[in-house]
């Protein structure tokens, strides 16, 4: 596979650099970047050079409501979508013990405006590696993590990329060097997925589940 290709349907740099989803190829900003590839000697130093120099949206576009880590956009018809990012500026991880009330708190907030302001919705979906971590997991209803399944072909997404990150920005050591060991014994593109240390989980639940919980 050619490396421009590998870069573009592989991996999240498209939607970190040109924040959109149009995966289109010949996009200037995207362009350019592939332009310095080919210039620059190595290209782990050129690609973090240009995401230093791009505008850092941290929120997709798409997002109506924002609640501290929490936040809201439509998904299909009748359904919305939950995303989460670090905006703790706490001492303690926005996972930890200490901050449950405040991500609990939050949680209350956008289900109440989802329940304002969005009259027809029915369901409330979510896509993330972070579901499979228990201090995530607590903060949400039975129902809505016990109906999780594994999301498939997400390695353009953050909700597979993000497992590699800490809150503050940097990389996972021991996480990122179990997935390139494992990259490396793979022969087959088809089992790229099964590298990675978590699986990115999708799951839904009917909007009443999550008014019942926050209630
Ligand atoms: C989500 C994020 C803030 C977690 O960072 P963190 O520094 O681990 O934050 P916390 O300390 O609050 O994590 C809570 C717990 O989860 C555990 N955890 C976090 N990432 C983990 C991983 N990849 N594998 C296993 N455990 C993990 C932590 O070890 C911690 O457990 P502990 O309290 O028992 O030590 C960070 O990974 C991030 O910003 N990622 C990028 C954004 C992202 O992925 N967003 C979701 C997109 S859908």
């Amino acid at each position: 596979m050619p490396l421009n290709e590998a870069l573009l349907d592989y991996t999240n740099l498209y939607v970190r650099f040109v924040a959109d989803r149009e995966f289109d190829r010949d996009n200037p900003v995207w362009s350019a970047y592939l332009a310095g590839l080919r210039d620059n000697i190595d290209p782990g130093d050129w690609t973090y050079h240009f995401y230093r120099h791009r505008p850092h949206r941290v929120q997709p576009a798409s997002v109506i409501a924002t609640f501290g880590c929490f936040s809201y956009a439509l998904g299909e018809p009748g359904q919305i979508r939950l995303h989460f990012h670090n905006a703790n500026r706490h001492w303690h991880g926005p996972l930890s013990d200490e901050r449950v009330s405040s991500r609990l708190s939050e949680l209350t907030s956008l289900v109440q405006h989802v329940r304002a302001q969005q009259g027809d919705v029915r369901q409330i979906a979510g896509v993330s590696w972070l579901y499979n971590l228990t201090a995530y997991r607590r903060l949400f209803p039975e129902s809505y993590i016990s109906a999780a399944t594994v999301a498939t072909n997400r390695f353009r997404n953050m909700p597979l990329w993000g497992q590699f990150l800490n809150r503050h920005g940097g990389v996972r050591k021991d996480a990122a060097m179990l997935f390139a060991r494992r990259v490396c014994d793979q022969t087959h593109v088809d089992d790229l997925a099964r590298c990675f240390p978590l699986q990115p989980l999708a799951v839904p639940a009917p909007v009443e589940a999550f008014y019942e919980f926050y209630a």
